[in-house]
């Protein structure tokens, strides 16, 4: 999907997504000491939103304008500072400084997409940063619910560790996570893939 085809999916009052946090975000970041903290792909906000609460100089990068209108709202409306930026997370310069921690979350793209963002996250890591990246897993198609149908926009663990590693960065967790997914039908799981790592000081 383009930027014009989210902003079509995020047109409306109601948040698409949900106002809270990843709870693997929220599980990798609270040991952290809050520093400054990069969401790519933030969407409506809800992790960066989050990441400032928690005390994080957060800013978020997306290339919808009307989710990060958003993303706005849900700001102001938790009372915290985001700086928002509109870009395409598959070809933004990072700040040479660098971000203490970034997320990437859910950034659904085919193989080369997917390796431009991630390189992108992973530049913008600074020295003792943390890059999270969660995302609907291959397996998710098979034995999981929710998530895009389409095998080429699922991510793999092997996958995203070699591309972490090949940008200087020391793997701390890879691995498929579940994640509960209520529904009418009543509670099942999706299949993420989560990897955290780390740039050596
Ligand atoms: C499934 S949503 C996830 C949003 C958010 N990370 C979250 O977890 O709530 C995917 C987001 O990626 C954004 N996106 C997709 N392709 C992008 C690109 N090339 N550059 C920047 N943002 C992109 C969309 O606009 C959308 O907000």
């Amino acid at each position: 999907m383009d930027a014009t085809a989210w902003n079509e999916r995020y047109e409306g009052a109601d948040l698409i997504w949900t106002a809270e946090p990843n709870m693997f975000v929220v599980d990798e970041v609270q040991g952290l000491a809050p520093g400054r903290a990069l969401d790519l792909a933030c969407g409506e906000g809800r992790n960066a939103v989050w990441l400032a609460s928690k005390g994080w100089e957060a800013t978020g990068v997306d290339f919808s304008s009307v989710g990060l209108t958003k993303g706005r709202h849900l700001a102001e409306a938790v009372g915290v500072e985001v700086t928002w930026i509109e870009a395409d997370a598959t070809s933004w310069q990072p700040p040479a400084s660098g971000f203490d921690l970034v997320i990437l979350c859910y950034l659904q793209l085919d193989g080369p997409g997917r390796a431009a963002a991630l390189a992108v996250a992973t530049r913008a890591t600074a020295p003792g940063g943390n890059l999270v990246v969660v995302a609907h897993d291959r397996d998710n198609l098979v034995r999981g619910v929710g998530g895009p149908p389409d095998a080429a926009v699922l991510y793999d663990v092997a996958e995203t560790t070699a591309v972490l590693a090949a940008g200087g960065l020391d793997i701390v967790k890879a691995a498929q996570v579940e994640r509960p997914v209520t529904s009418a039908e009543g509670t099942r799981v999706a299949i993420d893939t989560l990897v955290r790592a780390v740039r050596r000081p």
